[in-house]
């Protein structure tokens, strides 16, 4: 990992740096190059626009590692309330949730009380729900929940992180449930004995875990999302999945909002099924410091922010 890579992601964690970052405009308006803004009204209001361009959406609200268990409540209402306004707006939006913002660092149960009383909303409004994957600590518990979602609903999906070694495996021990599976890189840090140090490392993995997921798609044994913004990989990654007798239904390709905008509409200008991930929320900045970490460059757009005051 690069030393600004681990720097930025250990200034991440620091509730200080949090403070004085969402105090400052000029941070606030570097962070909007990732997000619309920080109301739902914003994320809803992107949704539409991008509906018109042709893509889906998945919203996210920000916020993790809760400092109590009464914050999972209030998290939970919200994604209560936002599965009622998708149905009503008519809306091609999907839900994300992290399982530490309902809980999951006090209590697997209440967490999991709360991820099933999404998933039964989800149902309801025949919305569709996808849990985050944090970091390695939370991984044997996220998959714990995600089965429990999957025997009440098939329209729940999971992320799974390329750069763990461990990975393989899951995605072994998944299929049989016919998984839905968002593949992405891997944003934490983490030490080399779980997931890969080198990039090039990752990138290999990604492919290799992506040809297994697109096989399985192709008999409808799971539904492939790729989560990257890797336009060269991908563009083998599709040329596989045509060989492999993937159709561009059998798979999605999700990008993060402001990123690689004009590859995104050409992908979809190519026919490609495509949705843009939306976060918002005022608790931004752990998961603002990991988009500035996945490309360092990002920080001279901060630098630049704060110049032009
Ligand atoms: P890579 O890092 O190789 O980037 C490829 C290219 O994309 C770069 O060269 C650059 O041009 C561009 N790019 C990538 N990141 C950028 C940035 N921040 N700013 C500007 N340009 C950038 N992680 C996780 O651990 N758990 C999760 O649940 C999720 N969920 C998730 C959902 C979706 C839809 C996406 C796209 C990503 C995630 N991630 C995630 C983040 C993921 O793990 C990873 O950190 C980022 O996607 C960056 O990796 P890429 O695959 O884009 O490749």
């Amino acid at each position: 990992m690069s030393l600004a890579r681990s720097i930025l992601l250990r200034a991440s964690k620091s509730q200080w740096l949090a403070r004085q970052a969402s105090e400052r405009a000029f941070a606030q308006k570097a962070v909007r190059k990732f997000m619309p803004g920080e109301e739902l009204e914003d994320a809803l209001g992107a949704s539409a626009a991008l509906k018109a361009a042709g893509f889906g959406t998945v919203l996210t609200q920000l916020g993790e590692s809760l400092t109590g268990l009464s914050q999972a409540d209030a998290v939970r209402d919200h994604y209560l309330a936002l599965f009622d306004e998708v149905k009503q707006r008519d809306l091609p939006i999907q839900v994300s949730v992290k399982p530490t913002q309902l809980g999951l660092d006090h209590s697997i149960e209440e967490c999991r009380t709360h991820i099933l009383t999404l998933t039964d909303k989800a149902r309801a409004t025949g919305g569709f729900l996808w849990l985050d994957m944090e970091d390695s600590s939370y991984v044997d518990r996220t998959l714990d929940l995600y089965r429990s979602m999957r025997q009440r609903y098939d329209k729940v999906g999971l992320a799974l992180q390329a750069y763990l070694r461990r990975t393989p495996a899951d995605v072994a021990a998944l299929l049989p449930l016919r998984p839905s599976i968002r593949l992405v890189k891997g944003a934490y840090a983490e030490p080399a004995s779980v997931a890969f140090e080198k990039k090039s490392e990752t990138d290999v993995a990604y492919f290799d875990l992506a040809i297994t997921l697109l096989a399985a798609s192709a008999k409808g044994e799971c539904y492939t999302v790729l989560g990257t913004h890797d336009i060269g990989l991908l563009a083998r990654l599709t040329a596989r999945a045509a060989e492999l007798g993937a159709k561009d239904g059998n798979y999605e390709i999700h990008m993060l909002y402001g990123i690689r905008t004009r590859d995104q509409q050409a992908l979809e200008a190519a026919g490609r099924k495509m949705r843009v991930l939306i976060s918002y929320g005022r608790k931004w900045f752990p998961w603002y410091m990991r988009r500035l970490a996945e490309r360092p460059a990002n920080v001279w757009f901060v630098v630049k922010s704060a110049l032009a005051g």
